[in-house]
């Protein structure tokens, strides 16, 4: 009896430390998935466009991300209560998801705002590669980004997330983009503010909470780029956002080929902060 309890312990032991094992070794699988995806992978359908102008030009393209989830809407009707104000946005909603929500659907045609209202799902080879860090919202800012370059022929573009805070002042800076600007962006990491560091009216580096080698460390929320300028630097910029999780800006930026030089700081030579990186916290 004796025996067989410790046989039977000994064999406890062995099983959790194989399956332990094979935990820990999946946490190591190397991520065979490419950053930017075969075209064929890819499915936007436009649910609808408003045909209205913006009240002043020139416009800004506003691209936001965003998903089905219990505060969806409630951060779509804070977000774009603050682009009516705006008066210059055309806003690019895009959904990470395979149906046009009801719910956005009406709240676009209710705020009278010009807009254009995409779904953008992620690709399944990201969705099965169960990546540790998923990078989020990509689908959609490539979506946007493909929607307005291939209907509009200039105006600024700016990818602004459905959970952040925008100071109504933001939009009449970034309207005058010629060619990148950058400002900084609130409460980013443990940093309370990441920004561009400008001396003499040029950038000259960056302050963040996390450089990673990147050659531009800074956030989505902290640039706009002008439509004229991304496609004289890339006609294929609509495929240059990476699915790199932490990486997105940095990619992106570079395959403009980006210098410190080409830079327009805004925001009173980046001292003020007109966009914060908020969370809203989830209930489960
Ligand atoms: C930070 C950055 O601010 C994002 O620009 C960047 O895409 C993200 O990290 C990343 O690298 O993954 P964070 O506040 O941490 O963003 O992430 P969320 O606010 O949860 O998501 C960013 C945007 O993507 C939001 O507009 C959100 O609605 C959207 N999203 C999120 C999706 O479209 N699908 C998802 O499954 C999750
Ligand atoms: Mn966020």
């Amino acid at each position: 009896m004796q025996r067989n309890q410790r046989m039977f312990w000994l064999s406890v032991l062995g099983f959790s430390s194989i399956i332990y094992m094979v935990v820990a070794l999946s946490k190591f699988r190397p991520n065979n998935v490419p950053i930017f995806p075969p075209p064929e992978t890819e499915e936007t359908s436009v649910c609808s466009t408003s045909t209205l102008a913006t009240t002043t030009t020139p416009t800004i393209f506003f691209i936001t991300p965003t998903y089905p989830r219990r505060e969806q809407v409630a951060e779509l009707t804070r977000l774009g209560q603050t682009l009516l104000l705006a008066g210059n946005v055309h806003w690019v909603v895009a959904e990470d998801s395979d149906t046009c929500s009801p719910l956005v659907a009406a709240l676009l045609t209710r705020l009278g705002l010009p807009y254009t209202h995409i779904t953008s799902p992620q690709p399944n080879i990201y969705k099965e590669a169960k990546l540790k860090y998923n990078p989020r919202g990509v689908s959609s800012r490539r979506a946007g980004l493909s929607w307005v370059m291939e209907h509009q022929p200039e105006g600024v573009i700016y990818f602004g997330d459905d959970d952040n805070t925008y100071d109504i002042r933001l939009f009449k800076e970034i309207a005058t983009t010629k060619q990148v600007s950058m400002f900084p962006v609130g409460f980013i990491g443990i940093q309370g503010v990441s920004s561009p560091i400008v001396i003499d009216g040029k950038v000259v580096g960056f302050s963040d909470d996390w450089f990673a080698q990147r050659k531009f460390p800074v956030d989505m929320a902290g640039f706009a780029v002008n439509l004229e300028f991304l496609r004289s630097r890339n006609k294929k910029a609509n495929r240059a956002m990476p699915y790199k999780a932490g990486y997105e800006e940095d990619v992106f930026l570079q395959n403009l080929n980006l210098t410190l030089e080409d830079i327009e700081p805004m925001a009173s030579d980046c001292t003020e902060v007109l966009v914060w990186h908020t969370k809203t916290v989830k209930e489960k």
